[in-house]
């Protein structure tokens, strides 16, 4: 008796399941997609996202010594606020670290810190513009940085080749390293160098500059034989201490790599 009420229960259970909708819809077609279950709301606008300037800057380019100049004049602050104001933004022209070495060390040297502060101001407008608005932009010539009023640009679009126009260089926008409302980073292969703070054009380096890594083995107390090793030591050493890995910087790195990718179009 108890055998068969045993074998009786399976077999209702197996009836059951098999006579389920759910197992008749994993039979016969794939099931239903699970957006289905979501209750109907309007899609949600997407939140803008926190850029920030220090990590972006950090791992694209090489952009070292702009992101250097920007802490010490603590420029860096006042950008990233601007960044956070969804409303208005900024567009930023980074030189890359090629671009300074192209220069004399001393270029800087005298400069007075708030001289510092305003060539580093200098290198954005207090507003997000993409590059399609380049062309509309470059009728409003000479258009206002950061700096102020007095500091001027002049922008060239020439059909979709951009050029910045300070007093002693005329750089060309060469990639889009991120470009999302409220945020444009722009790289460029010159420093600007404004009138108000050159009084002359500064001269460039004599010799071809020295790289980067040779800097950093000077703190390697090298000898002349484990000169080589030293670097190898130094350049390692460099690449772990790299910035924060992780999601954030992955993301950037895309962005920087598809806006690069964008412009070669
Ligand atoms: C910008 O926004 C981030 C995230 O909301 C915040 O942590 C940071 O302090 C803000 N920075 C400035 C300078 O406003
Ligand atoms: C900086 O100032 C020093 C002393 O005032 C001067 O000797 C030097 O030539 C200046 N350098 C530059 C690049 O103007
Ligand atoms: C920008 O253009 C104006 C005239 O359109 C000119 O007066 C000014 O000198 C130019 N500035 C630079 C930095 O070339």
């Amino acid at each position: 008796m108890k055998l068969r009420s045993g074998i009786f229960t399976v077999a209702m259970l197996a009836i059951a399941v098999l006579s389920s909708p759910a197992f008749a819809q994993k039979t016969k077609s794939p099931p239903a997609p699970p957006a289905a279950v979501l209750p109907p709301s309007p899609a949600p606008a997407p939140a803008p996202r926190h850029v920030d300037l220090a990590d972006l800057l950090s791992v694209a380019g090489p952009f070292h010594t702009f992101l250097d100049y920007l802490q010490k004049t603590n420029v860096l602050e006042t950008f990233q606020s601007k960044a956070n104001d969804t409303k208005e933004g900024i567009t930023m022209f980074v030189p890359k670290d090629s671009a300074f070495a192209a220069l004399r060390t001393t270029t800087f040297a005298n400069l007075t810190s708030d001289q510092l502060k305003s060539l580093m101001l200098y290198h954005a407008l207090p507003k997000y513009y993409s590059l399609a608005e380049f062309n509309k932009l470059s009728s409003l010539n000479p258009v206002a940085t950061f700096a102020g009023s007095q500091y001027t640009l002049n922008l060239t679009d020439n059909m979709g080749s951009i050029r910045i126009k300070s007093m002693w260089s005329n750089p060309k926008i060469s990639s889009s390293v991120y470009s999302t409302r409220p945020v444009a980073v722009y790289e460029v292969d010159k420093v600007l160098l404004p009138m108000q703070i050159f009084k002359s054009d500064p001269p460039l380096a004599p010799a071809p500059a020295p790289a980067p890594a040779d800097a950093k083995t000077s703190d390697d107390a090298p000898s002349p034989a484990s000169g080589k090793s030293a670097s190898a030591k130094a350049k390692a050493g460099s690449k772990s201490a790299s910035p924060r890995a992780g999601v954030s910087v992955a993301s950037y790195l895309a962005v920087a790599v598809s806006g690069g990718l964008m412009m070669l179009l």
